[in-house]
């Protein structure tokens, strides 16, 4: 009995041991996974007549939108600006709005578009006539040009960790494929969303489109849903010909921007469709060699999570995006990271666009960590962690994009690709549709 009892004791801990040496192996060589993080709660702390939430926006050639929200609805809607600080040698009025959502009241929400501006150019500026100076910087008028990633940013300490992550290296516009605040109806969230992301978002132009949490429809009450998202986020729709601030496009330094909405319709008699139809048939590859397009649900994903969301979006709009020669689209809604090669209806393709998946901005549902096994051919990387990434364009041919993953206090390059634009490929600009080719390191 006591030797059965010190045998089997014995045995437990051998096992014990050669399990620990395994993990401790494993960790060595492979990324352990930090765990979820707390919600960051930004109160307001301002005057009430300051200027809080403070960001900005592209808003049509060499004009920027500077947005921000006071409490004091007696606040004018006028940005002072100028190239040194405490020197405002031109102002601008725009325009104001506010919403409601039960009994949340939004505070008054300033909209005012600036221009025109120098491009690569640092502005300083004052919102509401007085109060605290922010600056940003114009884009350059010329490559390079450097875009960073990131899709369901949430306000976690994650989220803080991934934008610092962003400020820690220059760049010059921020695009977010969708999933902002996490507020999910609880109005109060999307101001604190708010004055998180103001000291990133004052600085350098932020472009987003709208994710599953923006919704926020209430049977009957809220039938159109998106009251809080479209009051705040105000993009420039109407300055890319679009009736709806839930998809538009802009043009920043040979790249055109495409930003689609997943929730919204797109199908062939949608005026998404069609809007989208017209937009790809005005782009002059030799001013935009470069199209990019961003939307929240991914139309390629190997993830468990989310699986097939995308799919009847994809059937709709897919082959339009590959005539176009699209070079990349960016999703986000997986809480995950996943990069595909070119890619058309289901086959690796030279001539279709670059697939990838960035949904891991740190947002307090955490990471998605079940990938489908095996591994789909046309699916070449993919991590569950949070990170950014950047898309960094040299001229009118070549682009580096690269993977940067949260590691504590650094970022750490985990995936990273060169790509040349398809709009200088001869294969992919003949008028029949290439035959489908196998994968190539460089895309
Ligand atoms: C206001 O809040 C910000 C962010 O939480 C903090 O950094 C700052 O110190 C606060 N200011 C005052 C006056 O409390
Ligand atoms: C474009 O940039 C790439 C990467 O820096 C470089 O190798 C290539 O020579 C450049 N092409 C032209 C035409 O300048
Ligand atoms: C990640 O961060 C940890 C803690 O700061 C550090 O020990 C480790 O070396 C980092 N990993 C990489 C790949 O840099
Ligand atoms: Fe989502």
């Amino acid at each position: 009995m006591e030797m059965r009892f010190s045998s089997n004791l014995v045995f437990y801990l051998l096992v014990t041991f050669f399990h620990l040496q395994l993990i401790q192996l494993r960790a060595s060589t492979e990324y352990t996974r930090p765990s979820p993080r707390q919600l960051i709660s930004r109160t307001h702390n301002r005057s009430d007549s300051e200027p809080q939430q403070v960001h900005v926006s592209l808003a049509g050639k060499d004009y920027m939108r500077v947005s921000w929200i006071t409490s004091d609805k007696k606040v004018k809607s006028i940005v002072e600006y100028g190239k040194s600080p405490g020197k405002y040698v031109s102002s601008a009025t725009g325009e104001s709005t506010s919403y409601h959502y039960f009994f949340y009241n939004s505070g008054k929400i300033h909209h005012v578009k600036i221009g025109p501006l120098d491009p690569s150019t640092t502005y300083y500026y004052r919102c509401g006539g007085a109060g605290t100076e922010f600056s940003f910087r114009t884009p350059p008028s010329t490559f390079p040009i450097e875009f960073t990633v990131a899709g369901d940013l949430g306000q976690t300490e994650w989220t803080a960790s991934t934008l610092d992550h962003v400020r820690a290296k220059d760049y010059d516009v921020f695009l977010l494929p969708g999933d902002l605040s996490y507020a999910d109806t609880q109005q109060p969230l999307w101001d604190s969303f708010g004055r998180l992301v103001e000291p990133y978002a004052s600085t350098r132009p932020w472009m987003v489109t709208e994710g599953n949490h923006e919704i926020e429809t209430f049977p009957i009450i809220y039938p159109h849903g998106f009251r809080a998202y479209n009051a705040r986020w105000l993009m420039p729709y109407k300055e890319s010909g679009s009736k709806s601030n839930l998809y538009y496009s802009f043009d920043v330094v040979g790249t055109h921007i495409i930003m689609l909405g997943s929730y919204t319709d797109f199908d062939s008699d949608s005026d998404q469709y069609k809007w989208l139809q017209a937009d790809l048939a005005n782009v002059d590859r030799k001013k935009t060699p470069w199209v990019v397009v961003l939307l929240h649900a991914p139309w390629y994903n190997s993830n468990q999570a989310h699986q097939g969301e995308g799919e009847s979006m994809r059937q709709a709009m897919e082959e339009m995006l590959y005539k176009a020669r699209v070079d990349v689209v960016f999703a986000g809604h997986v809480h995950a990271y996943e990069r595909f090669t070119r890619v058309y209806d289901n086959n690796a393709d030279p001539c279709g666009p670059v697939y990838i998946t960035i949904g891991d901005g740190g947002n307090r549902e955490g990471l998605a960590m079940n990938f489908e096994n095996p591994s789909p051919s046309i699916s070449i990387y993919r991590e569950p962690s949070f990170g950014h990434g950047r898309l960094r364009l040299y001229n009118n041919t070549h682009g580096q994009w690269s993977w940067h993953r949260n590691n504590e206090t650094d970022a750490i390059i985990a995936d990273e690709l060169w790509l040349e634009s398809l709009s200088s490929s001869t294969l992919c600009n003949q008028a029949a549709i290439s035959s489908k080719s196998h994968n190539n390191d460089e895309l």
